[in-house]
């Protein structure tokens, strides 16, 4: 909510500047086990993130959250923080160990009210600074007993994670706008079973498409769930979209689009939005599961109503055929070779690019961002977007109390310039959440990568405001982007 008195002080739109709609909604976003630390507090029991990190090898330096942040302590300061900043909204997630601890595959298991309330008191101080709340579901740190039980690879995991979203949007719905029921999918099913890299850990091509499956009907479920609590609130999903594209010219390298496009993309869009299943991705990996795990009735359940389609986007995804004639190149755009265990079957290889990157190894292309979002309008007209992560990580040094991270500035403005260039075209995004507030545990690669527009020194858990946050508060303040 912006008052008189803050209004008389946004500053006069310059003749070069590029506006966005009115209305915009400007925030910040962060998820609860790479921010909130007290993981043994108030009765929250372990999430396999807790299980993964704890185990030796697999963070970087060993990290773990078990205090990230402390923003399960700080998030007072820290909301006051983002008011001074003059965002408009915060996009947070919600710790599932926290509301219902004792939770198993066959029951949801008590309500914790302490976890309960922490939520609360989040949404009502944000609410109080004039910040508007947007809630994920799931970002990722699920109860360890149901991983003990199946994890994702088992279908009572979504049907408990719809209780456990219908008691938080029944608790939360009447202060909150926007209920997220996943963050990336992608990153749970292929990251976590597939090449292991993010909790739990399994390397099992066939059991990330069961986790595929089981997460669709997790959002579903999960959907219809938050309408039956929270009858006025938007139901919104979040996907990593890839901007999958090639440089080469044959055939098969268009074909490399197709099946990348088809895992990453088609396997999540079509199902929610179609009710479908791609023909095409089914019969790509008939050699490594029959889909027996899709039961009849399951796609009417997966394709509920969408408000909002939330898309994160961070960098291009180039493809190209693979002859086998040399090791097969694995820089998936996403650092971490995800692709590996379930296109080993296939001729597809992800070349290194040349170019400016970002300190993941990430390379930089802004016009991913206006494609992706180009293309969804263009498959599906009227769907309203939000872009609900976009950001960089750099090594950012503190001199003298100050960041001059100039770089995320030029990848933020580019990347805004990007979504302005979607939105002229006709897409119909709403809002745009910056990754990340704060820096903050960055799942393998642990406190060692640095998202945010406001640095933690974690020793101290000092909060420094970077170059890029005043440059973002500036571009907020006006609803457009600077010349
Ligand atoms: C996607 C995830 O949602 C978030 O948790 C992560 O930190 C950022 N991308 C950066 O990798």
């Amino acid at each position: 909510m912006t008052t008189t008195e803050e209004r008389s002080t946004t500053p006069a739109p310059s003749a070069a500047e590029r506006t966005f709609p009115p209305g915009f909604v400007w925030g910040t976003a962060t998820a609860s086990y790479q921010v909130e630390g007290a993981v043994a507090e108030d009765g929250r029991t372990p999430s396999i993130w807790d299980t993964f990190s704890h185990t030796p090898g697999r963070v970087v330096a060993g990290d773990t959250g078990d205090v990230a942040d402390d923003h399960y302590h700080r998030f007072r300061e820290d909301i006051a923080l983002m008011k001074r900043l003059g965002m408009a909204s915060y996009r947070f997630s919600v710790a599932w160990p926290r509301i219902t601890p004792q939770v198993s595959a066959d029951e949801l298991g008590p309500v914790n009210p302490a976890g309960l309330a922490f939520y609360s008191t989040l949404v009502d101080e944000l609410i109080a600074a004039g910040i508007e709340p947007a809630v994920t579901l799931y970002h990722w740190d699920l109860p360890q007993a149901l991983e003990d039980a199946g994890g994702w690879t088992a279908r009572t995991t979504a049907e408990r994670f719809a209780e456990y979203a219908e008691v938080v949007a029944g608790a939360l719905g009447d202060r909150v706008r926007t209920f997220i029921t996943l963050n990336e999918p992608w990153c749970s099913a292929y990251l976590g079973y597939a090449s292991g890299v993010h909790a739990p850990g399994r390397t099992e091509p066939a059991s990330a498409l069961a986790a595929v499956h089981h997460l669709n009907l997790a959002h579903g479920l999960g959907a219809a769930a938050v309408r039956r609590a929270a009858p006025g609130a938007r139901v919104a999903l979040t996907l990593n979209l890839a901007w999958v594209r090639t440089e080469g010219t044959s055939e098969a390298d268009a074909d490399a689009v197709r099946r990348v496009d088809g895992l990453q993309n088609r396997v999540f869009l079509d199902p929610v939005l179609r009710g479908t299943y791609p023909a095409d991705v089914q019969a790509d990996t008939s050699s490594v599961t029959d889909w027996s795990f899709v039961r009849e009735g399951d796609l009417a359940l997966i394709h509920q109503p969408l408000d909002v389609l939330g898309v994160n986007y961070y960098s291009p995804t180039v493809v190209r055929a693979w002859d086998g004639s040399a090791p097969r190149a694995e820089n998936d755009g996403h650092g971490n070779s995800a692709h590996s265990p379930w296109v080993a079957s296939t001729d597809v290889e992800f070349p290194e690019l040349p170019g400016e990157k970002t300190a993941m190894g990430w390379s930089i292309d802004p016009r991913g961002m206006t494609e992706l979002l180009l293309r969804i309008h263009r498959e599906h007209p009227g769907l309203e977007l939000l872009v609900t992560e976009n950001g960089a990580a750099y090594d950012d040094v503190v001199v003298a109390g100050q960041v001059h991270d100039v770089e995320r500035t030029r990848y933020l403005r580019d990347h805004l310039a990007a979504v302005l260039d979607a939105v002229e075209a006709g897409a119909p995004v709403t809002g745009y959440y910056l990754w990340s507030f704060l820096d903050n545990f960055e799942w393998g690669y642990g406190f060692s990568k640095r998202f945010g527009v406001v640095h933690v020194d974690y020793a101290t858990q000092e909060r420094t405001v970077k170059d890029s946050a005043l440059w973002y508060a500036d571009v907020v303040s006006r609803n457009a982007l600077p010349a």
